[in-house]
């Protein structure tokens, strides 16, 4: 009998033309869900009825957290699941939760206004960079150079949503040799990429012009790319780490990762993988 698997969309990018590609080969009856179609039910979710394993695509924080919150209360798996969705969309809850699970990461202090952010500042030292805690492709991060910078830019996050002025600073890890984004399916490192920023860029977003090359997974990877999964709670997620001289720190988990660049450069089959890791979990 034919599996079928849910999968919840906003919009169809080319990762998720690659799970529907995946599924046609695996004789996978995938289901496509537009969410922006749809009315959920509060309380029953009587109305529309879902299958009992879906593949959460939402791009946006807000809404993928919400529809997740309305799934799961109707008893359907999600992955990724609310809670490790909610943690892994918020920076500071991830930082909290990598810190208390002894994962690397950057160092990292919050403050709630431009006074004290400046004061903070003076302990975490220049350059740090300021990054919102919700948010995603690089956007809005900005590297806090120097007193009269930094002021100047947490000055104009007063006239911006109350979001942006959750000031998440963070110390500006020197001397990168490069990023590593490596894709966990089932606490099993699957497949990795190095990230490399593009000239006069220091950010490593594919957005802001990355390269990709593929990425040895070695036994260091894995371990701490399992860890920070396994501290956030994801099923399929993508570590975001950074090298440095000083070894490997983890500074994000991503949870509706976007694969193309790294099924391309490593030719893992990482959509294939999600689909067997969601039938697996259809099954039992
Ligand atoms: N503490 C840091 N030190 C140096 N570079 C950083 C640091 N944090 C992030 N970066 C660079 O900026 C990029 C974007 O930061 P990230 O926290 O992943 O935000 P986003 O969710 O927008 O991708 C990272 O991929 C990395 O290349
Ligand atoms: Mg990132």
């Amino acid at each position: 009998m034919t599996v079928q698997i849910g999968m919840l969309c906003d919009r169809i990018r080319p990762d998720e033309r690659m799970v529907i590609e995946a599924a046609k080969k695996k004789n996978i009856e995938l289901i496509v869900h537009n969410v922006d179609e749809i009315v959920f039910d509060a309380f029953t979710n009587s109305e529309t009825k879902f299958e009992n394993v879906i593949l959460q695509r939402v791009m946006s924080y807000f809404k993928s957290m919400h529809i997740t919150a309305l799934l799961e209360n109707a008893d359907t798996k999600v992955v990724n699941s609310f809670n490790a969705a909610t943690i892994c969309g918020n920076k500071l809850l991830t930082s909290i939760t990598l810190s208390k699970a002894g994962v690397p990461t950057p160092k990292t202090v919050v403050a709630f206004t431009e006074e004290s952010s400046l004061k903070a500042l003076e302990k975490v030292g220049y350059p740090a960079i300021l990054k919102p805690v919700v948010g995603s492709w690089g956007r809005l991060i900005a590297p806090l150079k120097d007193f009269d910078s930094a002021r100047a830019i947490l000055e104009t996050r007063e006239f911006m949503y109350p979001l942006y002025q959750v000031f998440y600073i963070q110390e500006m890890m020197q001397n990168l040799i490069r990023d590593i984004r490596c894709f966990v399916i089932a606490e099993h490192a699957v497949a990795a990429i190095y990230r490399y920023s593009a000239p006069g860029e220091w950010r490593t977003n594919v957005a802001k012009g990355g390269r990709a090359e593929v990425c040895p997974i070695t036994s260091e990877i894995e371990e701490l790319a399992v860890k920070a999964t396994k501290a956030v709670g994801g099923a399929a997620v993508g570590v975001d780490m950074m090298e440095s001289p000083n070894g490997l720190v983890v500074h994000e988990v991503n949870y509706t990762t976007e694969f193309k660049a790294t099924a391309e450069s490593t030719g893992v089959d990482i959509a294939g993988l999600v689909l067997d890791f969601l039938v697996d979990m259809e099954r039992h």
